[in-house]
């Protein structure tokens, strides 16, 4: 089987209804908290995605037995900082950053030294974000550069510490979070806004935590050393996987799209204020709350008069997976789009913004990158009829999709590779665009 696709015509309209994969971040959560909860725990619609697995391979690596049936996955959770760790045991994280950070959270309270590694491209991140809070709970950590690999050495006498989130990474939050609870006492976080899904299972599992929001910040209080009961979760669907679906129906002709059961907490809707800024026809229906989380199936229309947009820095956070897609919409709506301050997109998967900027101008799309303002000039009337290849983007999943997106909406003749990526968030993308008539090879 090829490791690319190719991709000759565009999509014709479409109207129908589609779920995609499990939210990502729930997955990834629900496998570590349960692990961390007392007895059984089982979660319905888990992402089976590369990250997920590599989640759930993690917490058996520390003896946590796992039990998959036909309809849902099963986890014996034992307990805060109970877990069996053999000697030599090393964690793979594989792609996943969000694994890799709130691994070791979880392993704070270890006095098992554990390895964790990662793929080529995780191996790059930045772990000192991680590495320095954890320090400062008195957890040692051996590593030779800022990234992976790297030995964590955790303890039962941590001390709780007040720490200060400046990135508006969950990841960070999160991680220090999982840490508080192997701590005796309270540990304190002023955070920059970001998702919120750790808080809110937190809560609804029995943590002990406090949590005060104002404008620019969160004020978040956890209470550790109190074990919580198992829990069951339906995940819902993961609306950075739709994003590329909503950009699809909007950037093609006379399409209209239902997309079901969509996650939509506030801290991940802002791809849906950004577009609806830009004019999308986009709207929320049958909004459900479950487990403190909002979910929604999601209408969307084609939308043939997209206008540009001045981005505010404030939905830079919720909308962090989206910019690559967003960047491509602004390139085919009206006037010139705006966005500051998204440095951060250079330490995912990919150097995001590097590549999207390139693609861009690939396509013959201006853009101005000046200090921390990147241009874009729309055109509405782009249509492509060159060849392009897109390959050498680390096997960044997101590229991969934000590219079959364009070439399925813009013409002309694609070679995309790396297929396999998708497998790290969304392995049923090309399935999904199959169903809706999408013609690649
Ligand atoms: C995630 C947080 C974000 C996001 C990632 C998932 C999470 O990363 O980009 O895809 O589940 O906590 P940062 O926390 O590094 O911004």
């Amino acid at each position: 089987m090829s490791n690319f696709i190719s991709i000759k015509n565009p999509i014709n309209s479409f109207n129908s209804n589609i779920s995609v994969a499990g939210d990502k971040s729930l997955s990834i959560r629900w496998v570590l908290l349960s692990s961390m909860a007392i007895g059984k725990s089982k979660a319905y619609g888990l992402l089976e995605s590369d990250d997920v697995k590599s989640s759930l391979k993690a917490v058996s690596r520390l003896g946590i037995r796992i039990k998959k049936t036909k309809n849902h996955y099963e986890i014996n959770g034992v307990g805060i900082n109970n877990f069996l760790i053999k000697k030599n045991t090393v964690i793979d994280a594989g792609n996943s950053g969000t694994l890799a950070r709130l691994i070791l959270g979880v392993l704070a309270g270890s006095e098992a030294e554990v390895k964790v590694i990662g793929d080529k491209s995780l191996s790059k991140r930045d772990f000192e974000r991680v590495i320095d809070p954890l320090k400062k709970f008195g957890v040692k950590i051996i590593n030779k550069k800022k990234g992976l690999p790297l030995k964590i050495l955790g303890s039962n006498y941590l001390r709780p510490i007040n720490y200060l989130e400046r990135i508006g990474s969950a990841q960070c939050k999160s991680c220090v979070m999982l840490a508080a609870l192997n701590t005796d006492g309270k540990t304190k976080i002023k955070a920059e806004k970001s998702r919120d899904h750790t808080e809110i299972l937190f809560k609804k599992i029995g943590v002990p935590i406090k949590i005060k929001k104002t404008k620019k910040f969160d004020f978040i209080e956890v209470t550790g050393k109190k074990n919580f009961n198992s829990f069951d979760y339906i995940i819902p669907g993961d609306i950075s996987s739709s994003s590329f679906f909503i950009a699809l129906t909007l950037l093609s002709k006379d399409s209209k799209l239902i997309i079901k059961n969509i996650n939509i907490n506030k801290t991940r809707t802002g791809i849906i204020d950004i577009i609806k800024k830009m004019k999308a026809k986009i709207k929320f229906i049958n909004r459900k709350s479950y487990m403190g989380e909002k979910t929604a199936d999601i209408v969307v229309k084609s939308s043939s008069n997209l206008k540009s947009i001045d981005c505010p820095s404030a939905l830079n956070s919720r909308a962090i997976d989206e910019f690559l897609i967003i960047f491509l919409l602004a390139a085919k709506s009206k006037g010139i789009s705006f966005f500051r301050n998204l440095e951060e997109l250079n330490q995912k998967e990919s150097p995001r913004l590097k590549i999207a900027i390139n693609f861009l101008k690939m396509l013959g799309i201006k853009v101005v990158k000046n200090k921390n303002i990147i241009k874009i000039y729309g055109n509405p009337n782009l249509k492509l009829n060159k060849s392009y290849v897109i390959k050498n983007f680390r096997m960044d999943h997101r590229v991969f999709m934000m590219s079959t997106i364009a070439a399925l909406t813009l013409g002309g003749n694609w070679k995309i590779y790396d297929k396999e990526s998708i497998k790290t968030s969304f392995p049923s993308f090309l399935k999904i665009l199959k169903k809706l008539g999408a013609k690649f090879n």
